[in-house]
Formats: C-alpha cells, sequence, structure tokens
C-alpha cells in the first residue's frame, strides 16, 4: 500500500481536516508548491500557518506551513521545501491531485495585518521559503487599504529559486480582486547571493549599503512611515530583528500590534 493510500484510508484524528490535493508544481528540485481545497468551515487570516500533513500508518505525520493563499480563496496554497529525508517532505513531494492531506484545525501566526499598527509602507522581507505568507498577504485587499506601498523582497541563492515569487507577484497583478491596487501599490524586489543578478546580496547587505531604497523615497527604515513583516531562517530573523530595533521599530503581536513583527520560514521538513 502507498503513503497516499494510507493517508487516504486511515481514519484522521478528529483535530484535522482532509482535504484532496487540486495541482502541484515543482520549481527546482528542492522546492515545490501544491494547492488543495479548503475544507469548508476552515477559516484564517491571511499571512498565517498551519500544520498540514499525511498519515504515516495510524498517525498522523504534521509539520508547521505558511498558508500561501489568502483568506478569501477556496483553494489553500502551500510552498514548501524538498528534504530528501525528511519525514514529511520526502513523501509529500509526491503528491499528485486526488491525494489526500491532512490540515489542522488552528491556524496562527503573527504574520497578520493586525499585529501591526497604521503606517504608510508595508515591507514584506523574505528569503528561500520566507515568502509563501507574504503570497497570501499581497492578494488579500485589505493590505491595500491598508498602505499606500507594498514591498516584496525576496532573496535567494540562485535565480530558479526567484520563480515562485515572480509568479505570486504576476498572479496578483492579474487577480481581478486585486489588480488594480496592486499594479500601483505593489513592488518585487528580488536579489541573489550565489549567481549573478541585477541585485546581488543579502538583505541585510542592501538595507546597510541603502541599495533596497534606491528607488523608494527616504534613505532607510523609518518607523513612522514604514511597517515591516520578517520571515525567513533563523539567523535572518535575529540579524533583521537587530535591525529593525536599531532603526526604532517596537515588535508587534496579536495581542499588541507593534511595527514589525518576525516568524520562522515554516515549509515542511
Ligand atoms: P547566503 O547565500 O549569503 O547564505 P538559506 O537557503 O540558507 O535559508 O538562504 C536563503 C537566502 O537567505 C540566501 O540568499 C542566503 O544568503 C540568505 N541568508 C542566509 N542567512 C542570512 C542572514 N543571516 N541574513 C540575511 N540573509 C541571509
Amino acid at each position: 500500500m502507498s503513503d497516499q493510500s494510507t493517508a487516504a484510508r486511515a481514519a484522521p484524528p478528529p483535530n484535522l481536516y482532509v482535504a484532496r490535493v487540486e495541482s502541484v508544481r515543482h520549481y527546482t528540485d528542492k522546492l515545490f508548491a501544491f494547492t488543495c481545497e479548503r475544507p469548508a468551515a476552515f477559516r484564517f487570516r491571511s499571512g498565517e500557518f498551519v500544520m498540514i500533513g499525511l498519515m504515516n500508518g495510524e498517525r498522523p505525520l504534521l509539520r508547521a506551513y505558511s498558508i500561501a493563499s489568502p483568506a478569501w480563496d477556496d483553494r489553500l496554497s502551500f510552498y514548501s521545501i524538498k528534504v530528501p529525508d525528511g519525514p514529511l517532505t520526502s513523501k509529500l513531494q509526491h503528491v499528485e491531485p486526488g491525494a489526500e492531506i491532512l490540515i489542522g484545525r488552528k491556524p496562527t501566526g503573527t504574520l497578520v495585518l493586525d499585529a501591526l499598527t497604521p503606517a504608510k509602507r508595508l515591507f514584506l522581507l523574505s528569503t528561500g521559503t520566507g515568502v509563501a505568507p507574504f503570497a497570501s498577504l499581497i492578494r488579500e485587499p485589505e493590505t491595500y487599504e491598508r498602505y499606500d506601498e507594498v514591498i516584496v523582497t525576496h532573496t535567494c541563492r540562485t535565480d530558479a529559486e526567484l520563480n515562485y515569487s515572480r509568479e505570486i507577484v504576476a498572479d496578483t497583478y492579474a487577480d481581478p480582486l486585486v489588480s488594480e491596487e496592486a499594479k500601483s501599490k505593489l513592488r518585487l524586489v528580488t536579489s541573489l547571493t550565489r549567481q549573478a543578478h541585477p541585485v546581488e546580496g543579502r538583505v541585510t547587505a542592501l538595507i546597510a549599503n541603502g541599495e533596497l531604497f534606491r528607488s523608494f523615497r527616504g534613505r532607510s527604515f523609518d518607523p513612522a512611515l514604514d511597517r515591516m513583516m520578517i520571515c525567513g531562517s533563523a539567523p535572518m530573523l535575529q540579524d533583521l530583528k537587530a535591525i529593525a530595533l536599531g532603526a526604532g521599530f517596537i515588535e508587534g503581536s496579536n495581542h499588541e500590534p507593534g511595527s514589525f513583527v518576525i516568524e520562522r520560514a515554516f515549509a515542511g521538513s
């Protein structure tokens, strides 16, 4: 019996939904994205993450994943790494349309609009799969109601790893719900650290040398004007948090909104 048929046949615990996979897209040998139907009762806020997975024999095998689709969509999208010997992603990377996956009932997270106080510009700073929650937020109409400018930064090692962010931004420009607002307010800034690219270097370096701000008003972050959401690896979060605090930003949460929020990139293991 295959893992997928096991996932479909074993009864999932009552704290999980079962959803059918609708599409799968492989970007590189290490990255893929998939969509599934959204269980009718499943609600979340754009930018949150949730536990997802497969049945592994009698037990569910679950990992946290950022939801990459907006809260209004009747599909759920996810962007995942493939870890060859990763307990979940070694199996999940082989799912095909029609397969069933498990979805937790309690989405959560701090990369939500309500965790930030009002301002003019929103910077969504990401590395690698950390861009996933921003794929959700840029298709959320409320994002454009709250901000005059929305700047997504995505830094990866190689060019092929940028295809996901290029695609989600192109999809956003083409989405009738947000197209007009996005075309005037949304910008994608990509940079690479291990291949030639028009913008090269870590986002931390682009902030330090001012390159990030070259085409925007101002020369650096301004806590009176800007808000930041930060999502990437633990070292990236640590470095950007230090930059945000040093520039006078205050970390926000669901309980107490602030001027920046951070979250580790959730994308399987
Ligand atoms: P670099 O190639 O210089 O390590 P990873 O796959 O390791 O998570 O890295 C994804 C991207 O994030 C890479 O471009 C990497 O740059 C960059 N990166 C890694 N660590 C940091 C950090 N502490 N601050 C900012 N960017 C980082």
